[in-house]
């Protein structure tokens, strides 16, 4: 089956020009202008911008977290994903301290290829690092494509990982050539803080924000530079909220510290008076690390314009606002963390980043799939368009207008934390593999076909 998209704007990271798009079966074939084939699909993209499918680095799906279990599974998230014009996502496998790596691992790819629409790849956090675990991780590395692990030095005795062992973790990553992804924020200051602040009565999720302050986050950034720099490990900082953590991992890239620093949609678009809503409402809005002040937003779209921060995630956390957030309804520090967004985050972008004239298209594109591809190993058969690689596109209207909707949402979280807020721009086409699976920002596909993307190390 061939597909031919016609007289679109062929935007990558690096070109912007008019051009034809030539799919054969899964793979780009030629792209150039007045191009024909007499047996293919036409698409009429005129006007419109083609991209490559967008990569979410960093999503949450199968997540046992805080006493409950995010509300997606693969296939509605992916759906989700397909929607807004993400091809591929990386997924947090999060297993719990007694879990070996390998069963986690086994689970989550599992799940995923019964259910994803599609491609996805995995970062393994490490949370249990005892001598069969060290093993497990070189075995994961060398037969099975894992190329990233995560850690958190946050959520204390439930997630973080002791020193000692974060150190020979990352001694064996720059050994195998792998990425360590981190959250960054400091877990002993974050207990003491929230203590406090549930001692004294303030229980709402207002009290989220001032219980891990920018100092908290920028400790944990400085902590997890400094231990790359001892031993050499490339780094990858995830969902930094503030100027203040990214210019503490810009001071350590100076230093010659392998660092990247993710953002996250959430920290460029809201802020922290959506978690001080009354009635509880704030409780939608309560992720890790907080929402910040709105002052922070022109700062963080500045670095991604600048190349500072490489990446725009979702960190898409879907877990329901009846049942699930208001299980912290006497205490802010018993509402799980995290915000949906898997399908609104290019569409956020689109809207707030490059129409606004903070970011340009071709920055988009880096940011939001390009850059993903070539840090985490992907590249150049996801997130380019090019002879080879794969036919993953999205043929985006920038001239739709309209508002972030629950209803519009294929994912199944009960409300949707952009709710009514304008947009511009949509996917009108997706296509996965050569198959058009997402229209106009709805998932139109038969389900799954989602693939698992194996990775190499990359150093
Ligand atoms: O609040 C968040 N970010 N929830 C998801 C888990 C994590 O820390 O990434
Ligand atoms: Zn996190
Ligand atoms: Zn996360």
């Amino acid at each position: 089956m061939s597909v031919l998209i016609k007289n679109g704007r062929v935007i990558t990271s690096d070109s912007d020009c008019i051009a034809d798009v030539l799919i054969e079966g899964k793979t780009i074939a030629k792209v150039g202008e007045s191009l024909e084939c007499s047996d293919a699909e036409v698409i009429d993209a005129t006007g419109k911008y083609v991209l490559p499918g967008f990569i979410d680095p960093h999503v949450h799906i199968h997540l046992p977290f805080m006493g409950t279990n995010a509300i997606d599974d693969h296939a509605s998230a992916t759906k989700a994903a397909l929607a807004g014009g993400t091809t591929t996502l990386i997924e947090m496998i999060c297993p719990g301290p007694d879990d070996e790596p390998k069963a986690a691992f086994e689970e989550w790819k599992a799940l995923a290829e019964a259910g994803a629409c599609c491609d996805f790849s995995f970062h393994l956090s490490v949370v249990r690092f005892d001598e069969i675990a060290k093993q497990q991780v070189r075995d994961l590395v060398e037969n099975e494509g894992v190329a990233s692990f995560k850690v958190f030095l946050a959520y204390k005795g439930a997630l973080d990982i002791a020193d000692e062992q974060l150190f020979e973790l990352m001694e064996i990553a720059k050994e195998l050539g792998v990425i360590i992804t981190a959250h960054c924020e400091n877990a002993e200051a974050v207990d003491a803080m929230q203590k406090r602040f549930i001692a004294e009565g303030k229980t709402g999720p207002q009290w989220h924000e001032p219980s891990r302050p920018r100092c908290v986050e920028t400790d944990g950034v400085s902590h997890l530079c400094a231990f790359a720099e001892l031993t050499g490990a490339h780094v990858y900082i995830v969902h930094t909220s503030c100027q203040s953590a990214v210019e503490q991992a810009m001071k350590a890239r100076d230093r010659g510290v392998n660092v990247c620093v993710e953002a996250v949609a959430p920290h460029l678009v809201l802020d922290k008076t959506y978690a001080e809503r009354l009635d509880f409402e704030g409780a939608k809005y309560v992720m890790s690390p907080p929402l910040r002040d709105a002052q922070e937003h022109e700062y963080l779209w500045n670095a991604l314009a600048n190349g500072q921060m490489l990446t725009i995630g979702t960190d898409h956390a879907p877990f329901n606002f009846s049942g699930q957030k208001d299980m912290g309804r006497d205490a802010f520090t018993l509402i799980p963390n995290g915000i949906p967004g898997v399908q609104e985050r290019v569409d956020l972008v689109h809207t707030y980043g490059v129409c606004m004239g903070r970011i340009t298209l071709q920055d988009m594109v880096a940011t939001c799939s390009t850059n993903a591809a070539k840090i985490f190993g992907m590249y150049p058969r996801k997130g380019e368009i090019a002879v080879g690689s794969d036919a993953d596109l999205v043929i985006y209207d920038p001239t739709y207008e309209g508002v972030f909707t629950q209803d519009q949402s294929e994912s199944q979280v009960d409300y949707n934390g952009y709710e009514g807020m304008p947009r511009k721009g949509r996917p009108m086409i997706v296509l996965r593999g050569g198959e058009i699976v997402a229209r106009d920002g709805r998932y139109v596909g038969l389900g799954g076909g989602g693939h698992y993307i194996p990775r190499n190390p990359t150093h």
